[in-house]
């Protein structure tokens, strides 16, 4: 049966898909496209949250604006990590100049076979061309980022991470709305220890949490106070990434969300 998610459950995460995930066991390359084991109900899901989130014109006052700002402000070319790009790479690459490649991991494999549909198909959602327009681009740009050379990966990035993700190689890794997930600060220092040893020399780090508003932490868990601008930019020094920002954003008109930080950090040359 598929599982009917209400409007406020689609935030883009499943806590199902890291709970029992191993990488050790489970990490995979996909590249075989036509014979991928899905699951129904979680394809519906991603499809969901692209079509409610990054569909209709860019929404203001969200903190996407910001994301893109740090993008073009930090984002020098090179080689690309997203980690948990869930359907939103191609989206964040109308801040980006240009880069090499594009490597995108998710711990479900139904938010990257959405995303592939994305990234292949000529369609340019309407927040997309509002966000090119912000840069003085048009969709020649977003060609460019579908024809960059891009690796789909399937692991948690909380876990120590796969061989297939080398050390000192990306000039450029993002993670927009996935550190922190699930098990708080623990889960975050996990996370921004593997991926700073995969920053080359000189790269950077972006990214991007939602803090919760005190009635959602109430009603539904998932306590978000520990992510203060002091606790990001501690987590960013303490594996060697100059904190170049940590910014809180306050959203309007959202629910459950009441601000977004956004952060970059540099690993020295
Ligand atoms: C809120 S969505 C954000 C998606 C995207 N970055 C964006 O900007 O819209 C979080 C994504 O991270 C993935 N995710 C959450 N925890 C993860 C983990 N530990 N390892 C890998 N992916 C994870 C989820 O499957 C989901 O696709």
């Amino acid at each position: 049966m598929v599982r009917q998610y209400t409007r406020e459950e689609v935030t883009g995460w499943i806590p199902e898909s890291t709970r029992e995930f191993s990488n050790e066991t489970g990490f995979r390359e996909i590249t075989d496209w036509e014979h991928l084991n899905v699951d129904r109900a979680s394809l519906a899901y991603f499809n969901t949250y692209a079509q409610k989130n990054f569909s209709g014109p860019l929404a203001h006052g969200m903190g996407t604006e910001q994301i893109l700002a740090a993008l073009d402000r930090w984002g020098g070319g090179g080689e690309w990590l997203d980690l948990g790009a869930g359907t939103s790479t191609l989206f964040w690459c109308c801040a980006l100049e240009e880069v090499a490649s594009i490597t995108v991991v998710d711990a479900s494999v139904e938010a990257l076979v959405v995303l592939d549909r994305i990234v292949r198909s000529s369609r340019v959602p309407r927040c997309y061309r509002d966000a090119l327009a912000m840069y003085g681009r048009d969709e020649r740009h977003l060609a460019r980022f579908r024809d960059a050379g891009w690796r789909y990966l399937v692991f948690d990035f909380s876990q120590t991470w796969p061989d297939a993700v080398p050390r000192s190689t990306y000039d450029l890794v993002t993670a927009f709305g996935c550190f922190g997930l699930a098990d708080g600060p623990d889960h975050f220092h996990r996370s921004i220890n593997e991926t700073a040893t995969r920053v080359a020399p000189g790269g950077t780090v972006i990214g991007a949490n939602w803090l919760r508003t005190p009635d959602a932490i109430a009603e539904k868990g998932y306590d978000t106070t520990f992510l203060s601008t002091d606790f990001v930019a501690d987590a960013l020094e303490t594996r060697g990434l100059e904190a170049c920002e940590v910014t809180v954003v306050p959203i309007q008109g959202e629910e459950w969300y009441e601000a977004v930080v956004v952060w970059a950090g540099r690993r020295a040359v």
